[in-house]
């Protein structure tokens, strides 16, 4: 593993929102978040925290606050919290040879950097699938990213990829984050893609009001919430419309 553990140092008023955040909370006064396995996700109900923490870490191993390759320079606008200043990481005795951070929001950035970066001479395009990311869909061009510039030995820490994939796309990039993961590579993952949370061994943590625990894929709401809806679609929309 190249990111062993994550532990929080004390908190402080300087780290802004996040110091608030019940998740960030709990693991600054209990301990750490080991990562034993090629992949562990974040899971959790919006607003718990997750990519606060997935961001913390990221900027915290070298990675740009907008996402990108390790080496990416870019920033149009910081936004991203302090707290990864708080953020103590325990790496392994390896380094990868190549990582990617996918900030939820942001791709459209990186995209742009990667076009600038190639200056029209396709040679960067080229690990990217040879084809400009911006003439692609936004789910092609992050497919293609993950095809063709993710590599084993990498260090890949993705929040919410499921976002652009139908869902055979996302069975796919389980499929790849398997061969990439047999090939030394280690993924961490925030999703709310029952899909994407698949991954078999994996560690899932659970954010939620009251902390961060370790859970099972089938007990995590992701999952049974997910479940519940496809076991019955009809059933759930009228619970759901149902009037006082
Ligand atoms: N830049 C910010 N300033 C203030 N509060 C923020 C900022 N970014 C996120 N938050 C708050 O922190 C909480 C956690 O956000 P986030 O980590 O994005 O959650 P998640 O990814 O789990 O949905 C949310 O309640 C959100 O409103
Ligand atoms: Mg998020």
């Amino acid at each position: 593993m190249y990111i062993r553990s994550v532990k929080l140092e004390k908190l402080t008023a300087e780290l802004g929102y996040a110091a608030k955040l019940p998740a960030v909370k709990s693991l600054a006064a209990a301990g750490e978040l080991e990562f034993e396995s090629p992949v562990t996700y974040f899971v959790g109900e919006n607003g718990t925290g997750k990519s606060t923490l997935l961001e913390a870490i990221a900027v915290k191993y070298g990675f740009n606050a907008e996402g990108g390759s390790l080496n990416f320079s870019f920033a149009t606008r910081e936004t991203h919290s302090p707290l990864h200043s708080a953020v103590k990481l325990v790496r392994g005795i390896e380094r990868p040879r190549t990582g990617f951070f996918l900030r939820a929001e942001s791709f459209y950035n990186a995209a742009s950097y990667i076009e600038e970066a190639d200056g029209g001479s396709g040679k960067i395009l080229a690990a990217y699938g040879g084809k400009s990311l911006h003439e692609q869909s936004h789910g092609e061009s992050f497919f293609s990213l993950v095809m063709n510039r993710f590599k084993g030995r990498g260090l890949y820490i993705l929040d919410e990829p499921e976002a652009a994939l139908s869902p055979s796309r996302q069975m796919s990039l389980l499929v790849r984050i398997n061969e990439l993961a047999e090939q030394g590579s280690q993924f961490i993952i925030a999703t709310h893609s029952p899909i994407v949370l698949a991954y078999p061994g994996a560690v899932i943590y659970e954010l939620t009001e009251s902390g961060i625990s370790i859970t099972e894929y089938k007990s995590t709401e992701t999952y049974s919430v997910m479940k519940a809806f496809m076991d019955s679609p009809e059933r759930m929309i009228d619970h759901l419309f149902e009037k006082e």
